[in-house]
């Protein structure tokens, strides 16, 4: 038997593949998702695509499976590329991203472009990786997406996972009535709910064995999960209207961090958060803890931003700067009656290394941290004058 027949095989008679023109290719989808490209001669598809008919399979009385053209059927066609056709609605849609800017919670700083390019990503149902350091608000920035769309949501955290199978397919079960039988993740109804917008927090810590399950799902011309890589037959369409948002922590400093697959990545629009500086640190701890001495917040800001100046040094003696998470948890300790002295070192020494003592990144920091010391028995002991000559 050919290796296409053989293929063939494992397709069900009656499938119905439909044409779309890509570029000078022709693609031939199932209705469950699944390119059947390969096995559709080139010419075949092109006449039939432009003859408007689907293929659907057929069996003959030899056993050989052989395509024919029908007309174009009804059934529910997956959405195979980007939409190009401008849909009626398309002043809706561009007011709606236009004016999204006010559905940012005001906790969230993010410059209004990234906003409404991360909206009109949702909306234009592209799959979102937000990048950037540790503690940045990437995760913040994906849950704030997923509030200001009024749309079902789920959310993974593919960090925690160990067993990417259970978590993105299912358990197998056994019972005596029942014999095997699979219970389904909650992944499958995810993907299965129309207009879904489904969290994958830390894609990049997650399995590999995850990426590979997630490659057709996040694939524009597959959108199916596959249960069982044996069988062809056995997938899960993602509906219409999901959209998939992950987080990764794939800044410099996470050369540790398994790099995500490329091909992966390519399945995403990247949108990169950036650093606070110290003006918008300062703003957020204000609004955060608007009862706190607007001056600590100030040098608590400035400590973070010191650190992160010096660790894009090229001769950084730190590898990376204090994260906008760990200022705010800062600030929190200072609320709470700690003295900054204290909260710096619970939060932010823990971070830095120790070895080589005094050359050692613990202590680059700490000299930092000592510039805003004042633990109120010193009061007026420095100028800041002093206190700027002596560094
Ligand atoms: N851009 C920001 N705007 C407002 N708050 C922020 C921002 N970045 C960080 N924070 C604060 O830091 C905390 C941690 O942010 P978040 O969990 O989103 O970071 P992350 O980038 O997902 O970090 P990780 O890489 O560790 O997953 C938030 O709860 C918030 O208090
Ligand atoms: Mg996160």
């Amino acid at each position: 038997m050919s290796m296409v027949q053989n293929q063939l095989k494992g397709i069900q008679v009656g499938t119905i593949a439909n044409i779309t023109q890509a570029g000078n290719s022709y693609k031939a989808i199932t209705a469950d998702g699944i390119n059947v490209s390969g096995l559709i001669g080139t010419r075949r598809r092109k006449s039939s695509f432009e003859s408007g008919c689907d293929l659907k399979l057929y069996e003959a009385d030899n056993g050989n499976r052989y395509w024919k053209d029908i007309p174009t059927s009804t059934v529910d066609i997956p959405v195979v590329d980007e939409v190009i056709d401008i849909p009626d609605s398309h002043r809706e849609m561009m007011d709606f991203i236009h004016t999204s800017y006010d559905l940012k919670p005001e906790s969230l700083v993010m410059n209004e472009l990234k906003w409404k390019y991360l909206i009109r990503s949702a909306v234009r149902g592209k799959n979102i990786m937000m990048t950037g350091q540790a503690g940045c608000g990437k995760t913040m920035a994906a849950k704030a997406l997923v509030g200001a769309l009024d749309r079902p949501d789920f959310y993974f955290n593919m960090g925690a996972t160990q067993d990417p199978r259970a978590t993105l397919i299912g358990n197998v079960h056994f019972d005596n009535e029942r014999g095997t039988y699979m219970a389904e993740s909650l992944f499958v109804k995810a993907i299965q709910t129309p207009n879904a917008v489904i969290l994958l927090d830390e894609l990049t810590r997650a399995h590999p064995d995850a990426w590979n399950i997630l490659m057709p799902v996040l694939d524009a011309g597959q959108r199916y999960l596959r249960l069982d890589e044996k069988k062809n037959q056995a997938t899960v369409k993602v509906a219409e209207g999901v959209t998939f948002i992950a987080t990764a922590n794939i800044g410099n400093e996470y050369t540790a961090t398994r790099m995500l697959d490329k091909a992966l990545l390519d399945r995403f629009s990247v949108i990169e958060m950036d650093i606070l500086n110290h003006e918008q640190e300062t703003g957020l701890l204000n609004y955060m803890f608007p009862n706190v001495d607007n001056k600590i917040l100030s040098d608590i800001a400035n400590i973070a931003h010191l650190t992160r100046v010096e660790s894009n040094n090229d001769n950084a003696r730190i590898d990376s700067g204090v994260s906008t998470r760990t200022s705010v948890e800062l600030a929190g300790l200072i609320y709470d009656g700690f003295k900054l002295a204290d909260a710096a070192e619970i939060t932010i020494y823990p971070q830095y290394d120790m070895a080589g003592g005094v050359d050692s990144e613990r202590t680059f920091v700490k000299q930092i941290v000592q510039k805003f010391i004042n633990d109120g028995s010193d009061d007026e002991l420095f100028t800041e004058d002093e206190m700027n000559n002596e560094n």
